[in-house]
């Protein structure tokens, strides 16, 4: 493995977290004016996505588990995949319990036959897809390019930006066909800056940004809004295998974000604003 600093890698990483924080400029205001995640409690199915479903990619476990909470609680009925049967089914029983509406599908996002029967799936469950959380994603091991296999970079690409490729290729024809929709990939800050060391998974995120503003552009005139969000440092086991193999910590990697402390998974939930992937059904 080459020897590349830690901080040849999380300098980068802090300059992109600093650049996406919209509308944050300083620590003071990082830490005044961010909204408040929704509380954990039982589903409202009056909630303010009352009516709403969403498709989230990746929804076992996490990030895209949290997102299925919280979007649940709020009344939405939801929908979502991944390969761990097991813990799919234990989410979907455990929003249900909640008293919210969710229900899993078993699907590989780096398989079109998947995602084609995901999409269809829901729509023909819950008669829709209001919004898209294009979540599904893995890591890559450290290595430089040249110490990289090609099996470890198809996988990658196949999974990340593939996955949301083909994601968005099945529901955009379902939010065409009914008047519009959001969509929300799950980028990264690895999607706008240079990690070394983990270059498929920086090419897979910089692809998922690309893809998003391309779509936005393609679809906007159909009422049809596409977005990416791009988390920091989440402390979920994805990110602790990372700094494990960067031989790093928790407190090292969050003294180079603006909040000087590493978010939790329903912290994402906030940043890619739940009122606003709702918003255009008001409009
Ligand atoms: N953690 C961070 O610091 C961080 C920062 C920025 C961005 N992100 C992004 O956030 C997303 C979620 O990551 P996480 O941190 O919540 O890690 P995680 O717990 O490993 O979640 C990844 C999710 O993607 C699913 N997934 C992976 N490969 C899949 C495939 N081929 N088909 C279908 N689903 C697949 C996993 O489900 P199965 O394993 O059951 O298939 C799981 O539900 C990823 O896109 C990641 O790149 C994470």
């Amino acid at each position: 493995m080459a020897d590349v600093t830690r901080r040849r890698m999380l300098t980068a990483g802090a300059i992109g977290a600093a650049g996406l924080a919209a509308a944050v400029t300083g620590k003071a205001q990082a830490n005044t004016q961010r909204p408040v995640a929704p509380k954990p409690g039982k589903a409202n199915p009056d909630g303010k996505f009352k009516d709403k479903v969403v498709l989230i990619t990746g929804a076992t476990s996490e990030i895209g588990e949290a997102t299925a909470r919280a979007f649940a609680q709020e009344g939405a009925k939801v929908y979502f995949c991944g390969r761990r049967e097991a813990l799919g089914e234990k989410v979907a029983q455990a929003i249900r319990a909640n008293g919210g509406q969710a229900t899993y599908h078993k699907a590989d996002v780096r398989q079109e036959n998947d995602v084609k029967a995901f999409v269809d799936g829901c729509v023909q469950k819950y008669g829709r897809i209001d919004i898209a959380f294009n979540n599904a994603g893995i890591e890559s091991p450290p290595g430089t390019i040249a110490e990289h296999s090609l099996e470890t970079w198809t996988n990658v690409m196949t999974t990340n930006a593939t996955g949301v490729f083909l994601s968005m290729k099945y529901e955009l024809p379902v939010m065409l066909k009914q008047g519009g929709g959001v969509i929300v990939n799950n980028a990264s800050v690895s999607s706008h800056v240079g990690f070394a060391t983990i270059s498929p998974y920086s090419a897979s995120k910089h692809a998922i940004a690309s893809l998003t503003k391309v779509a936005a552009l393609e679809y906007s005139d159909k009422n049809i809004r596409v977005n990416s969000i791009s988390p920091g440092a989440v402390d979920t086991p994805m990110l602790r295998r990372a700094l494990a193999a960067w031989k790093t910590d928790f407190q090292t990697v969050a003294e180079d974000y603006p909040l000087e402390r590493i978010v939790k998974p329903e912290e994402c939930i906030v940043g890619m604003d739940m009122d606003a992937t709702g918003g255009y059904l008001a409009g």
